[in-house]
Parts: structure tokens; sequence; C-alpha cells
């Protein structure tokens, strides 16, 4: 079952213990992260300073209405946390992204972050990546087809992502193809063969990043990953 209101604030106001004063805090986008957007934004308001790089133009919007002041990966070398939920999280930390759309900016700013801190529900966790059956990829549009018969042959069922009855445009001007996976094993030798096909800009598979992952329960949040 989803993560619920009351745990999704618990989530939110936890993340909120990895953030110090004058930060530079990477801004997820999605459910959790949107929550987490408001608690945030809050305690800026009563004075904390911090700046925020957001991984959407979606976050990016919230965070001005919520008069939190944005900063960007052009002006700041490096970004001390980045809090951002997942679609799917192993024992192990790894971690698929992207059912909302924002996968390439959010591998960005994670891949640019001293700490990444992930907050999800229980129905996130799974024993194996692609448990829950789908990896998002990134394309350009020119590449679209191409890349899906790529996809195709690495065993994958590539399925061009539509909003409205239109191909869905990410942020980034680029198309998603959604692949039906099925458990993936070998998940650094899945993401370099993905990665190696031209016209693929990113995918959702974020490894070995090490993250923080807080998860919310009825009993509380359950910490999993470094604390320190
Ligand atoms: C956005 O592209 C995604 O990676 C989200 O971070 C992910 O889908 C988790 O979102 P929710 O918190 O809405 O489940």
């Amino acid at each position: 079952m989803a993560a619920n209101t009351n745990e999704l604030n618990a989530l939110a106001a936890k993340a909120l213990d990895f953030i110090s004063e004058g930060a530079v805090v990477g801004l997820g986008t999605g459910r959790a992260a949107t929550v987490f957007l408001h608690v945030l934004g809050e305690k800026v308001r009563a004075g904390f300073p911090i700046r925020g790089v957001p991984t959407s133009l979606e976050s990016e919007r919230l965070a001005c209405e919520l008069g939190i002041p944005l900063t960007s990966l052009d002006e700041v070398d490096s970004i001390d946390v980045d809090v951002d939920g997942a679609d799917e999280a192993d024992p192990a930390g790894n971690l698929i992204k992207g059912y909302g759309g924002a996968l390439l900016r959010e591998k960005i700013v994670a891949a640019a972050s001293r700490r990444v801190v992930i907050l999800v529900g229980e129905e996130k966790l799974v024993p194996v990546l692609g448990s829950r059956g789908v990896l998002p990829v990134e394309v350009i549009p020119f590449g679209k087809g191409a890349c899906a018969r790529q996809l195709t042959s690495l065993g994958l069922n590539p399925r061009p992502r539509m909003r409205e009855g239109q191909l869905m445009l990410t942020d980034n001007g680029n198309h998603i193809l959604d692949c039906d996976t099925p458990t993936i094993s070998q998940p650094e030798q899945l993401e370099a063969a993905i990665r190696a096909i031209p016209g693929v800009v990113g995918t959702g598979l974020f490894l070995g990043m090490n993250p923080t992952v807080l998860i919310g329960s009825s009993a509380g949040v359950i910490v999993r990953g470094p604390v320190g």
C-alpha cells in the first residue's frame, strides 16, 4: 500500500534532520519530495538559510512558490544533500526512479550530491530491482524508434509514455520509453548495455549511490543505509 499522508509527513520531517544550515539541497520530484518541499519551505520561511537545486520544472515552480531560494549546478560545484523519492529500492540501496518522468535531472542532481536521502513507503521496497516490472528510459525524439528496437533486442519491451493522447515530453524535450522488464539480476550490466544505445540519455537505474533510505511505515520511520 502506498505511503499515507501521516507517513509522508513523518518521512519529510525526518529528512529535515539531514539538512544543515547553509546547505545546498537537491529538491526531488514526486509525491514524497513534494511533502518534503512543503516542510522545508516552512523552515526556510522561519529563517533557516539553504539553497535548493530542483530536479524538475515542477519542483522549481513549487520551490519558488514556497519561498525556497534556488541555485544551479552551474553555480555550485556540489550539492550537500539530495532528498527525493523512488519507485523501487533494493536491500543494497540501488533504486529505480522515473515513474514521474524526472529521471534525468534527478540522476544529475543525485550524482552531484554528497548524500542522497530517499523517501519511500514500504511498497517501494523490493528484493530485486525490476520487481515492479517497469524500467523508464529517456531517449531523444529522433532516436525513439531505433532505441526501441535495440531495447527490444535486450529483452525489454519498450512502450512510449503518453500523456493526454500525445507522446510525453520530458523537461528536457525528450521522450520516455517505459520498458517492461523481468527482475534485473545484473543491474550494472543492464545499465551499461542500455547506455551504449545511441539516443539513450538516461535510465531509471540509480546504482551504487549508497543512499540513506527513509522508509515510512505504520510503526514510524525506519532508516536504512548511512546515517552519520
Ligand atoms: C520522478 O521521476 C520519480 O523518480 C519520483 O522520484 C518517483 O517516481 C517517486 O515518486 P513518488 O514519491 O511520487 O512515489
